[in-house]
């Protein structure tokens, strides 16, 4: 299965990937996480690994010899959601060098690729790399990819929906939240994403929690659990260390099971 955490920025992507990775490894999984964020580079130190893996932007050879096949797809009059800049077979993560991947417990974690320089240009050879790469990754039975997507909807208009299995929402206690949440939802439909749901993260109160229950159903958009404030996810995330136990740990332990019931 692959699934990609989508969302406001700032609502808890990346906490989430953690949480439902570790939570997944524990049970026995081969959980990959994929980086597909160009901007934060924290996720590593998340997961509790002390640097971050080489990326697989760089073992393609770099950004700028992206952009040249890119360019070849372009005169060829191709769009950017169908664009192929990888080899055609597929992708086997223990055929990754060992720089490009960080392993500990049965997790693995790769990246796809950072904005490094001011004026080094767009972010899309890494949004066209991200969906070719999750399309053409081969899983087993007991491997799971997890994808920290960055904040909005931008790499819907790249394919990235044609890419995953699942797209879950996260979802934080604002209406800006919960309008990017139908949006994504509706994207993800149009890309034809065989299951989307949406997680609520940050919520101090069962009344918050109902609120935003009954806003998400209003919207059409499944909820598969809720992940409370948690000050040791808030500690942790300060300091940039690897996250603890708390009740974060434990709320994610149900949205594990909704999603593993749909494999
Ligand atoms: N359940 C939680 N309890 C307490 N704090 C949380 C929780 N989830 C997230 N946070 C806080 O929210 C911040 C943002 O979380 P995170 O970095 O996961 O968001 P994101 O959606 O990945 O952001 P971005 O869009 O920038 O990638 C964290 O630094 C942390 O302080
Ligand atoms: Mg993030």
């Amino acid at each position: 299965m692959k699934i990609s955490v989508c969302g406001k920025g700032g609502s808890g992507k990346s906490i989430m990937v953690a949480l439902l990775a570790k939570e997944l490894s524990h049970r026995g999984y081969q959980v990959l996480v994929v980086d597909c964020d160009e901007s934060n580079s924290a996720l590593y130190r998340i997961l509790g690994f002390d640097r971050p893996p080489e990326s697989v932007l760089d073992l393609m050879g770099g950004k700028s010899k992206l952009k040249e096949k890119m360019s070849v797809g372009f005169s060829k009059g191709q769009p950017e959601a169908k664009m192929q800049v990888l080899p055609p077979d597929q992708i086997l993560v223990s055929q990754l060098p060992a720089e490009h991947v960080r392993h500990a417990d049965g997790l693995t974690l790769l990246s796809i690729g950072k904005i490094q320089h001011s004026l080094e240009g767009c972010a899309c050879p890494m949004g066209v790399l991200g969906r070719e790469f999750l399309g053409k990754l081969s899983l087993g039975k007991k491997e799971i990819a997890v994808a920290d997507m960055e904040a909005g909807i931008e790499h819907f208009g790249r394919g990235l929906g044609t890419s995953v299995d699942a797209v879950l929402i996260v979802v934080e206690p604002s209406f800006e939240s919960l309008q990017l949440a139908s949006r994504i939802a509706q994207l993800a439909a149009e890309s034809r994403v065989r299951r989307t749901s949406a997680v609520l993260n940050k919520v101090t109160s069962a009344e918050m929690g109902a609120r935003l229950t009954a806003e998400l159903n209003k919207r059409g958009i499944r909820p598969v659990g809720t992940v409370r404030y948690d000050p040791q996810v808030f500690e942790a995330a300060l300091e940039g260390r690897g996250l603890g136990e708390g009740t974060a740990t434990a709320d994610v332990r149900g949205i594990a099971d909704a999603l593993l019931a749909e494999t």
